[in-house]
């Protein structure tokens, strides 16, 4: 069982080295196209494995995709991360032509790969990599809903003085600030949440995970890279051992939620053949205006992609 990780920056890194550290595949190849960087992190995350008592592989290399042929699950991390006061829309054409090459990369040596996508902004680099694999919509997906939901249960479980282990949330739409947390979908325990916190509370905490990428941003400098790297592996790991995870995916719409021909978060179920089922909950008015908003949104960056000829 073999998965590649694109980009051996932050959150590349940081997912090859949880995905060893849970040895959640036999052999990682770590690539990036610096030269020596992947090589060198591959080479010292591997020296922790006699401390940390794992035995998966990890190796490195400097932009030789050989390296990664049979991949059952390439994350692609590649492209550039936002700095303060720069949008995950800002980063579309460098990502754009990154995404595109590495995409194409990938499929000439994994032809039956699953592909995570991670580079922003995620839901049209999701559909530069769709347009570049031409595989089965079910083997592209992008990461976003599962960092986002993490976000807004972790906050969840500070207000609540509760283990994040105990909440369940849902949350749908694009990878920005008109994400859709939906608390009618999120539980503590099985309560919901709407009977343990004020609503004026709740509100404030999806406006914080609304905004919590650029909360890590404004005080790093640069994009979150621990909760993004472990949120790719997860989804890795459902996919690898086909747990048939319900998670909040990117995923190409024909339809569902009455959206056509767009890459959106919503819950699938994750297994060995990548998105197995979207699953369709029922959505009120005020839900669908939101998710619907999101999608103009994302519509909006796909336009800009059309526009600049890249793909
Ligand atoms: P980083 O700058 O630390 O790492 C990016 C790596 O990609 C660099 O090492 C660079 O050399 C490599 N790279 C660039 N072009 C390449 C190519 N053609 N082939 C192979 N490698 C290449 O950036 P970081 O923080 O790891 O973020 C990576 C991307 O993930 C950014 O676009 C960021 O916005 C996005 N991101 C998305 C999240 C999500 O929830 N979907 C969360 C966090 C970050
Ligand atoms: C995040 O949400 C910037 O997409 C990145 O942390």
């Amino acid at each position: 069982m073999k998965v590649t990780v694109v980009g051996a920056g932050n959150v590349g890194s940081t997912c090859a080295n949880v995905l060893a550290h849970n040895e959640i595949a036999n052999e990682i190849v770590l690539l990036d196209i610096k030269e020596g960087v992947a090589e060198g992190k591959a080479l010292d995350m591997w020296e922790t494995s006699p401390v940390n008592m794992y035995d998966s592989r990890i190796v490195g290399s400097t932009n030789d995709y050989s390296k990664t042929a049979g991949s059952e699950v390439v994350v692609i991390t590649s492209g550039i991360p936002r700095k303060p006061g720069m949008s995950r829309d800002d980063l579309i054409a460098t990502n754009a032509g990154i995404v595109k090459s590495v995409t194409e990369n990938v499929v000439k040596h994994s032809p039956d790969a699953k592909i995570i996508i991670v580079s922003n902004p995620l839901d049209v680099m999701c559909y530069t990599a769709y347009l570049s694999a031409k595989v089965d919509k079910s083997r592209v997906m992008g990461m976003a809903g599962v960092l986002d939901t993490a976000r807004y249960r972790s906050f969840l479980a500070m207000e609540l003085n509760v283990s994040p282990k105990d909440i369940q949330a849902l949350l749908m739409g694009g990878h920005g600030d008109t994400m859709v947390p939906l608390p009618r979908y999120t539980t503590v325990g099985g309560i919901p949440v709407t009977e343990l916190i004020d609503p004026a509370k709740l509100d404030e905490i999806i406006e914080r995970t609304k905004f919590g990428g650029g909360e890590i941003v404004k005080l790093l400098g640069t994009s979150a890279w621990y909760a993004p790297g472990a949120a790719a592996a997860q989804m890795v790991e459902a996919i690898v051992k086909d747990q048939k995870r319900v998670l909040p995916v990117c995923s190409w719409l024909e339809g569902e939620y009455g959206q056509n021909g767009i890459y959106l978060g919503v819950p699938v179920v994750l297994g060995k053949n990548g998105i197995e089922k979207i699953l369709e909950v029922k959505l009120n008015d005020a839900e669908q205006a939101l998710l619907d908003e999101s999608a103009a949104a994302v519509r909006n960056v796909m336009g800009v992609l059309d526009g600049m000829n890249v793909l």
